[in-house]
């Protein structure tokens, strides 16, 4: 079995060559564990649980049942993608949950950023457990735990991911990333044969759209929320800033101000801009986005999306701000 320890000897892997050896020996090692068995997986859509999921349906086929749970916090299109690529295209067993109105019920009203966040963790799991309660034979857990989540593990992802999974679910771990760093995680995800907007897509929080809602969750909010984060989006990857800037979304604060659309007093949401750049997320810059850009952005966000009437653009670096509002 894998250690926790990366061995010194370890090469980089930074080619298609080194990913497809890296895929050969994972799939073989994964064969000879879980032999007949079935492997459980909870599947989110980012990149380490995709290129596991990924890497598992090569190696075991429908022997892995993946389970991907909609918590209506999602940005858009992005339960569906998983749908597309994995239910459709790989073909995988998996079952989809939209467990979007049980998160937002629990959530209503909730404007502590912290317990907010212990309510989306908690429900997660509980989700999670309740399906895999209904599914039997399974021996395994699958994750896609990679190695910087194992250099700190006391640091800043575990004071985030409130959303471990039960330790009493009982199964054996796999883990086939775990030695990975995030840059040879997208290599062999390329060698997958994943969609590149899959592999290459910025971090996103587990608790997702829920922390960039601010204060209390609603769901008018949230889906101008939604649409103004798409339009955001659109804009960066058609003016090319999409694969250069490290994170950048939108936050929606629980304040209307007054406006005026189609010639009538207008109370509406401001949508704030966050763009920056960071290696490690401890410390990171702001992206300077070009004036006209932010001109087509604002234009098309107040234009286009119900609720919003004034776009701001987020100056501050970390330290003093964290990269989230929340
Ligand atoms: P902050 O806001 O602390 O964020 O500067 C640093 C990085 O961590 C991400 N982040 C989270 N990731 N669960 C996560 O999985 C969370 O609750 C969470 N909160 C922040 C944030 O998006 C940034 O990349």
């Amino acid at each position: 079995m894998q250690t926790d320890k990366r061995p010194e000897t370890m090469q980089r892997i930074n080619t298609a060559e080194l990913a497809q050896d890296f895929i050969q020996t994972q799939i073989q090692e994964i064969r000879a564990r879980v032999q007949d068995k079935k492997v459980l997986l909870a599947l989110s859509g980012g990149v380490d649980s995709s290129v596991v999921a990924a890497l598992l349906i090569k190696a075991i086929g429908k022997q892995l049942v993946c389970v991907h749970v909609n918590h209506g916090l999602m940005r858009k299109g992005e339960s569906e993608q998983v749908i597309d690529v994995f239910g459709k295209s790989l073909d995988a067993n998996l079952i989809y949950v939209d467990a979007t109105d049980r998160f937002l019920s629990l959530l209503a009203g909730v404007s502590d950023p912290e317990k907010k966040r212990k309510i989306i963790g908690g429900e997660f799991i509980k989700v999670f457990a309740e399906e895999a309660a209904k599914l039997e034979g399974i021996s395994f857990l699958a994750q896609g735990t990679i190695y910087p989540d194992i250099l700190e593990s006391d640091g800043v992802k575990a004071h985030h991911n409130v959303g471990g999974l039960p330790e009493d679910l009982n199964f054996e771990l796999v883990e086939p990333i775990k030695l990975l760093f995030k840059d040879e995680v997208r290599v062999v995800g390329e060698a997958l044969g994943l969609p590149h907007g899959m592999v290459y897509r910025q971090p996103f929080p587990g608790p997702g759209l829920g922390v960039r809602c601010l204060g209390a969750i609603t769901r008018d909010r949230l889906e101008a929320l939604r649409e103004a984060d798409a339009i955001l989006r659109e804009e960066f990857d058609k003016n090319g800033l999409a694969g250069k800037v490290w994170q950048y979304f939108i936050v929606v604060p629980d304040m209307k101000s007054t406006g005026v659309k189609d010639g009538k007093r207008y109370e509406g949401w401001p949508a704030i801009i966050r763009a920056v750049n960071t290696t490690d997320a401890m410390t990171a810059t702001i992206e300077e986005i070009p004036y006209s850009l932010l001109h087509r952005i604002t234009d098309r966000i107040t234009g286009e999306v119900p609720g919003i009437n004034r776009v701001l653009l987020d100056l501050t670096p970390k330290p003093v701000g964290t990269i989230e509002w929340e």
